[in-house]
């Protein structure tokens, strides 16, 4: 069964990692996928894994920061696509350092790559969402949003992240759109080695740690996210709105 067939998909920060197993997942399933990253050409090896197994997408380039140019990229995505249904926030960058030695540009970055952007992508996308009366926005939140240190900045984008689910949920309800949140623990992916990597360690000793303190005893896939996401923005998940689902081997 193909849960998106005749869907068109936007995921954002799908060059690499979680964004990347995002859209093609949701291509898998039948969506056309607007893979969104800083740069199209960073984001044309996810279009080409896509449409390699006969799926569809495009690569689009876009600041996400920037709102002018989202509002731009996505007038272009519908236009190519000839609509906007499910939108997937997920660029996040991390610039990790205890309190007192994080510099304001460091908090300024990530409170606007991970939060603000969500604003940006969200904001734009209601209009065609509002318009079709049918929509699904999933987010990206993280396990830190409970707190964790050398994090505060991440931290509390991720937890705004969390806010602004919740809320958006009740205003867009009425128009039919879904709006939640994933909350991921640890992932391999790139962002999480390079985490061990200003820790001194390598990313299968990083790894090996995490997952031995982990109740499922391994650390997450970026398929693991990618499958939550596929549900929650899918029809299976046609009553669940306003949430933010952790999915972290069990961790507390
Ligand atoms: N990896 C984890 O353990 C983990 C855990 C919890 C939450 N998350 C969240 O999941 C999301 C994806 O994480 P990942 O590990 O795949 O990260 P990643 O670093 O592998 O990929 C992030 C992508 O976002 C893109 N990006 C960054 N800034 C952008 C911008 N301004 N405009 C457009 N694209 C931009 C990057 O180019 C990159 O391709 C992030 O929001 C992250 O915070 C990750």
């Amino acid at each position: 069964m193909s849960r998106f067939t005749d869907r068109i998909a936007v995921v954002t920060g799908a060059a690499q990692g979680i964004g990347a197993a995002t859209a093609q997942r949701l291509a898998e399933e039948g969506a056309s996928v607007a893979v969104v990253d800083l740069t199209a050409e960073r984001a044309q090896a996810t279009v080409d894994a896509i449409t390699a197994k006969g799926g569809v997408a495009r690569a689009y380039g876009c600041d996400v920061t920037d709102y002018e140019a989202v509002e731009a990229v996505f007038a272009q995505i519908a236009e190519d696509f000839g609509a906007i249904h499910i939108l997937v926030n997920n660029a996040g960058i991390t610039r990790d350092n205890l309190f007192f030695k994080m510099p304001k540009t460091d908090w300024d970055a990530v409170i606007t790559v991970n939060l603000t952007s969500v604003y940006n992508c969200s904001h734009v996308a209601q209009k065609y969402m509002c318009a079709q009366k049918w929509g699904k926005i999933v987010s990206l939140s993280s396990r830190s949003a409970l707190g964790n240190r050398g994090q505060a900045n991440y931290a509390a984008a991720k937890a705004g992240i969390q806010g602004f689910t919740a809320t958006l949920a009740i205003e867009l309800g009425p128009f039919n759109i879904n709006v939640n949140a994933v909350a991921p623990g640890y992932i391999a992916t790139s962002m999480t080695a390079a985490t061990a990597e200003r820790v001194g360690a390598s990313a299968e000793d990083h790894q090996a740690e995490v997952a031995g303190r982990t109740p499922l005893r391994r650390v997450g896939q970026p398929e693991d996210i990618a499958a939550v996401v596929a549900f929650l923005a899918s029809e299976d998940a046609s009553y669940v709105s306003g949430q933010t689902l952790y999915v972290n081997g069990g961790a507390r």
